[in-house]
């Protein structure tokens, strides 16, 4: 335990968004390509293959869409040439196909392309892929990282796509792995490897993965701080990976908006309250904590927050903590339109202009412990 350090400049610096090359020889196509993308990324189109392969060299971008039929090499030929070539042996490469073509038949032929997008396809599905796609550098850099926070963040990864893939096909929540992935967190929080973890899933592109890690993170903090023991800690991550898995229902394009929302989208992004609290219902075995975090983590005491308009004594203090760390989280997040705020001020900010909202007893024990637990001081690797 320490004093706070200064932020990093680059962790509050605007971040650059990832560079996405479209390699397709069909305008139209690339074109809807472009378009759908670059509100989200920066984006270079190439119509030739090996052209492009020779500017992907010096670009380096963090994912490639290559179309499947480009002519005259062909797509397979040039994702092959793309995996021969020095320095681009390791870059995302999603083939895109049409659907009920020969590539999309072959099933997971892809000579060596990460992913699949079958076109044509709503905007938000490719926005997905090539959101995961981006992601992947950023995971396979944890490789380097020690065994702890390594097991911490992949487990949580793991169980977090789990969950996605669960979620868009119908199924159900499985709290199992949800609570394996908890322990792992809370055993590298308590290994003081907090900075670290917060440091890793900054720049990966799933916001959804990074905020409930966050709010994971800082609920068991909340919770090792005012004395709960670690099984308890252990519920508290469980309760901030789960609070907002009903925003994975919600498109891409809405969720990650950077302008202003409009009354419809903030209307649809409210409703991941009750899609959480739905899915969260019919998962065997949840404990009912995990359901009061994810049910009333925008409720304010005064009122005014949602679903509900709960005040006062009608918010236990699980509540309470929830909702001062999904603000403070919300506010420290790095998104691809915004910096992350600084810590301290967040802290600050939310002290003197929300008293009326939040538990100031509990935000004035929540502001110290993160002041002294050094939890934004640059990481140490090893
Ligand atoms: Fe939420
Ligand atoms: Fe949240």
């Amino acid at each position: 335990m320490g004093t706070i350090m200064p932020p990093s400049p680059e962790q509050h610096r605007p971040p650059q968004r990832s560079l996405i090359a479209v390699i397709d020889n069909m305008a139209g196509r690339r074109q809807a390509l472009v378009n759908i993308l670059k509100p989200y990324f920066r984006v270079v189109d190439h119509e030739d293959g090996d052209k492009a392969i020779a500017e992907l060299k010096n670009s380096r971008p963090a994912a490639a869409l290559v179309a499947d039929r480009l002519p005259p090499l062909g797509g397979y030929e040039v994702v092959k040439r793309i995996r021969d070539t020095a320095g681009l042996e390791r870059l995302p490469v999603i083939l895109v196909a049409p659907n009920g073509g020969k590539t999309v038949q072959d099933g997971q032929r892809w000579c060596g392309a990460d992913r699949l997008l079958v076109w044509p396809c709503h905007p938000s599905m490719a926005l997905m892929v090539v959101s995961s796609m981006c992601s992947l550098h950023i995971e396979r850099s944890w490789e380097a990282l020690s065994p702890i926070p390594r097991l911490a963040l992949k487990q949580t990864l793991l169980a977090f796509n789990g969950l996605t893939e669960a979620i868009h096909q119908g199924g159900d929540v499985d709290i199992g792995e949800i609570g394996q992935a908890s322990t792992s967190l809370v055993a590298a929080l308590n290994d003081n490897h907090c900075h670290l973890i917060l440091d890793a899933v900054k720049d990966h592109d799933d916001y959804t993965y990074v905020h409930c890690l966050r709010v994971s993170a800082f609920l068991s903090l909340f919770g090792h701080i005012t004395g709960l023991p670690q099984s308890e800690q252990v519920l508290l991550a469980t309760g901030g990976l789960l609070h907002d898995v009903g925003k994975i229902k919600i498109p891409y394009d809405v969720l990650n908006k950077a302008g202003q929302l409009k009354d419809v989208e903030f209307d649809l992004i409210k409703t991941h309250v009750e899609s959480t609290v739905e899915l969260l219902q019919r998962a065997p075995q949840i404990r009912k904590p995990i359901i009061t975090i994810a049910s009333q983590h925008h409720e304010k005491l005064d009122g005014s927050g949602y679903p509900l308009g709960l005040s006062g004594t009608q918010l236990d203090d699980l509540a309470r903590m929830a909702t001062i760390v999904d603000i403070f989280s919300a506010l420290t997040d790095r998104r691809t339109y915004k910096p992350a705020m600084d810590p301290e001020l967040a802290l600050n900010l939310m002290l003197e202009g929300m008293s009326r909202e939040l538990d100031m007893r509990l935000l004035a024990i929540f502001r110290q412990a993160m002041l002294d637990a050094a939890v934004f001081a640059e990481p140490v690797y090893g």
